[in-house]
């Protein structure tokens, strides 16, 4: 453990604790662009500078660590002049449209520009200008509106292990881009663009669909039995988007399913009720679409369902099980589950199958 002061509070914290995280430890804010606590340090924003006793210059409190007897100073008129400066520089090289952001209202650059009162730039000069292309289906990428944090890079190499995206060419014309400036073709996940702090990463299907007035529900993805917690934001009540949250044991990671796929629920073939398959006898009888059907000739038919009330939906499969069972045994049945029920339903399920209808014929889709 080491000993050190900041803003005249004493902490203790561990050893390779950064600056920042003894900050933290103290309730007292230190502005950040770059920084994600799960990600690698990266120190490239220059908005976390201290000062420390002992150093010609302000450090970067999120790559430096802290020191036995170190005293630092957070906030004073010279480092908030730095970090005023280094926001107006960012922002000479962005474009001025949160009018129409994506972002607008959930962006950390703007939440620091307004905090900083910077209504006007000083630094006029070169802007980066590039086409808005990319043929992928998930996300928009504006490499305009990028401020180079890097933070989609890491999460991809270092929480997905992916590595689609890199810092490419240097000086003014950084940008980051898949391997040859290719379109963006990996697994979209959408880590990078939970992770942005401007509108440089946004979802495509959110796109103009409603900004910060929405209704949030925190509820569970109905993908799989991982069970990661999401965020519904809804709005006139659509889906537009979902999130998941930092403090979630999922911690705010999702898969492009989990964070994309949602637009089966106001789809409108959606299930919503039971379907009984109707037997070909009740066809005859009228009940349903007659079809001469040549088993040697024709396509398989298209089966016939009819809706039906889950009282009449659950009878029925007793009924069924029981015939079946008791005509050519518990065996001649076999259960298959869903991976989008959770594990307690998938658990229930094996145990039907197994202790009421007394077979091991189960099986479930998910793999990995
Ligand atoms: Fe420290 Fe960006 S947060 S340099």
């Amino acid at each position: 453990m080491v000993n050190l002061t900041i803003d005249g509070k004493k902490v203790r914290v561990r050893k390779l604790s950064t600056l920042l995280d003894a900050a933290g430890k103290l309730d007292i804010p230190i502005p950040t662009l770059c920084h994600h606590p799960a990600l690698s340090p990266f120190g490239g924003c220059r908005l976390c500078l201290v000062e420390v006793n002992g150093s010609p210059k302000p450090v970067a409190a999120c790559t430096t660590f802290a020191k036995e007897g170190m005293e630092v100073v957070t906030s004073n008129p010279r480092l908030e002049k730095m970090r005023r400066t280094t926001l107006e520089l960012i922002l000479s090289d962005h474009p001025q449209d949160c009018m129409v952001c994506e972002r607008a209202g959930d962006c950390k650059l703007q939440e620091l520009a307004y905090f900083y009162g910077i209504r006007e730039n000083r630094f006029k000069g070169e802007r980066r200008i590039y086409e808005k292309k990319d043929g992928n289906p998930f996300l928009v990428r504006d490499m305009e509106k990028c401020i180079l944090c890097g933070k989609c890079v890491r999460i991809c190499d270092e929480i997905q292990g992916v590595g689609a995206i890199d810092f490419a060419y240097r000086g003014m014309k950084t940008k980051i881009c898949p391997p040859f400036e290719r379109d963006l073709d990996c697994e979209f996940c959408g880590q990078c663009v939970s992770v942005c702090p401007t509108g440089a990463l946004t979802g495509r299907m959110w796109a103009n669909k409603g900004r910060q007035n929405f209704k949030e529900v925190d509820t569970i993805c109905p993908y799989c039995g991982c069970g990661c917690n999401i965020t519904l934001h809804i709005w006139r009540n659509k889906v537009r988007r979902v999130s998941s949250r930092e403090d979630t044991p999922n911690e705010g990671w999702l898969c492009a399913k989990g964070r994309f796929g949602y637009s089966f629920i106001n789809h409108r073939h959606r299930l919503k009720k039971p379907l009984i398959r109707i037997a070909p006898k009740e066809k005859d009888e009228g009940r349903g679409r007659k079809e001469e059907i040549n088993p040697s000739s024709a396509p398989r038919p298209s089966a016939i369902f009819r809706e039906a009330s889950w009282d009449e939906a659950l009878d029925y499969i007793a009924v069924r099980l029981k015939e079946v069972k008791e005509k050519h045994g518990q065996d001649a049945i076999g259960g298959l589950s869903s991976a989008r029920c959770t594990n307690e339903e998938n658990y229930l399920f094996q145990k039907f199958m197994r202790a009421v209808i007394g077979t091991n014929n189960i099986d479930h889709c998910a793999r990995y």
